[in-house]
């Protein structure tokens, strides 16, 4: 079946819409023939029969927004390019180092050509002369296995010189992260495409802009997931793609779901589609029928929300997501059941935040240190009342005084675990340390002493 032609999955309706995932029930469609049988490149081939800027017209009508976990308008991010540019790069980020998020992975195994289709695609539009995949380095097999899907498609004319006779020319290389999770943030990430250390950049000069981006020449900085829906937007069209989802948050998304569920994995669903329904139904509902205590809609690094049901009929837009105090990121839905000991997952979360905090600005690099240690010691039932506020004044000190957004993340697990369940950390408070079992086998944190500890 061409990519013309409507999928058999495409149903217009909210439970089957798959533009990302839709073919990996064919058997082999990482290979290029099999792609290529199936419709693939097909929305290359259309896009170089528009200039760049109908091809960017197409993407922002279509209102497809990055999710990486910024959720900014695609469209909108190539325009920013500089017309008279004459040296502009895209960077894939595949860095995928949120807890919780696994999505990207499973398009690149299972249908690699579509995202290098669609990053090509994004290269047209902004006149690239290079694509770069930064692949996060657990993803080591991965890329290499991307590395040969890259020779096929350049060995049928879609990478090189002169692509489709379109007197345009684009490389495509990958570059393996060496296990960093600041180097997702897409200025770290250009740092250490170049090969300096992943921190990331003072901004302005942005990615787009002259001085801001890769070699710091204009540069698109765009997710594995964002690029994959470009190439049947460019065939189907962007009022194909606006039947699904939102005004605000058109198409669909892939939603890991990870956690206390009878089924985790990858859903790809209209956005809008409620929490309720993503667990429920198609997650099957809460392991051994429990309760939901909480929810984490971008992995660690959204505010966590009450399992309300507020929450719960809440639809899954970035919009929407919002209002109810959290956002949407990169959609990686961690689901925490009744049970859950809310002061062991922040402590967990903020050791996480600690360990990847890159250090180069005091609020985050300290204050990361600061939560770690007076969670512990609040998890350890060593503290008082008065810690808890001093948990909370400390997280509220790092807020807005950061270079990234890593700051920000860091801050969210210990700031919303004690606005929704200060109850769990009154417990710890009192002396009843009811331990996780995972955490107890952990060695005791050591912290070097220092004065008010
Ligand atoms: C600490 C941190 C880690 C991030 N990690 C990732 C990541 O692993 N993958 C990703 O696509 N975006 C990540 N981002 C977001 C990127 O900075 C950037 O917004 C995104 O790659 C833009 O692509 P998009 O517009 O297609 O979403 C991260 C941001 C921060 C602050
Ligand atoms: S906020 Fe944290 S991770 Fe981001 S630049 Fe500052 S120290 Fe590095």
């Amino acid at each position: 079946m061409g990519r013309g032609a409507p999928h058999p999955k495409m149903k217009a309706g909210r439970d089957v819409a798959h533009i990302i995932l839709r073919d990996l029930d064919i058997p082999d469609i990482w290979k290029f023939d099999v792609y290529v049988e199936n419709g693939g490149y097909e929305g290359l081939k259309k896009a170089v029969t528009l200039t760049p800027d109908e091809v960017i017209e197409v993407v922002k009508a279509s209102g497809l927004r990055g999710r990486g976990g910024a959720g900014f308008p695609t469209g909108v991010k190539w325009s920013f390019i500089p017309k008279d540019a004459e040296t502009t790069y895209v960077a894939v980020n595949a860095d995928e180092s949120e807890p919780g998020t696994f999505k990207d992975r499973q398009i690149m195994e299972g249908n690699p050509h579509q995202l290098i289709e669609g990053a090509l695609i994004c290269a047209y539009a902004i006149r690239a002369r290079a694509v770069y995949i930064y692949c996060r380095g657990e993803f080591w097999d991965l890329t290499h296995a991307l590395d040969a899907r890259i020779e096929e498609a350049r060995a049928a004319g879609f990478i090189g010189e002169n692509i489709l006779g379109s007197g345009w020319s684009c490389e495509v290389y990958t570059h393996l992260g060496a296990g960093a999770y600041i180097c997702g943030e897409e200025s770290a990430l250009l740092n250490s495409l170049q090969g300096l250390l992943g921190q990331p950049r003072v901004r302005p000069p942005f990615p787009a802009q002259k001085g801001g981006g890769l070699y710091y020449e204009p540069t698109v900085v765009n997710n594995v997931e964002t690029l994959t829906n470009v190439p049947w937007i460019m065939v189907n069209g962007a009022d194909a793609y606006r039947q699904f989802g939102t005004e605000q948050s058109p198409g669909v998304k892939v939603f890991c779901v990870s956690g206390h569920v009878n089924r985790p994995g990858n859903y790809e669903l209209p956005l809008g589609t409620t929490f309720r329904e993503l667990i429920y139904e198609h997650a099957g509902g809460i392991l051994d029928d429990k309760g939901l205590k909480g929810v984490l809609t971008a992995g660690a690094s959204a505010p966590i929300l009450p399992g309300s049901a507020e929450v719960l009929d809440t639809p899954l837009t970035y919009e929407d997501v919002q209002k109810v105090g959290s956002s949407l990121g990169s959609a990686s839905v961690i689901v925490l059941d009744e049970d859950t000991d809310m002061v062991w997952a922040a402590l967990k979360m903020v050791r996480f935040f600690k360990h990847e905090s890159c250090g180069k600005c005091t609020p985050c690099r300290e204050g990361t240190f600061w939560m770690e240690r007076v969670l512990s010691r609040i998890h350890r039932g060593e503290a008082t009342e008065g810690d808890i506020d001093l948990l909370d004044e400390v997280a509220a000190q790092i807020k807005g005084k950061c270079l990234c957004a890593l700051g920000e993340f860091a801050l969210n697990p210990a700031a919303a675990t004690i606005a929704h369940f200060r109850d769990d950390y009154a417990r710890r408070v009192s002396g009843v340390p009811e331990s996780t079992a995972e955490l107890e086998t952990q060695a005791p944190i050591e912290a070097p002493v220092a004065a008010g500890d």
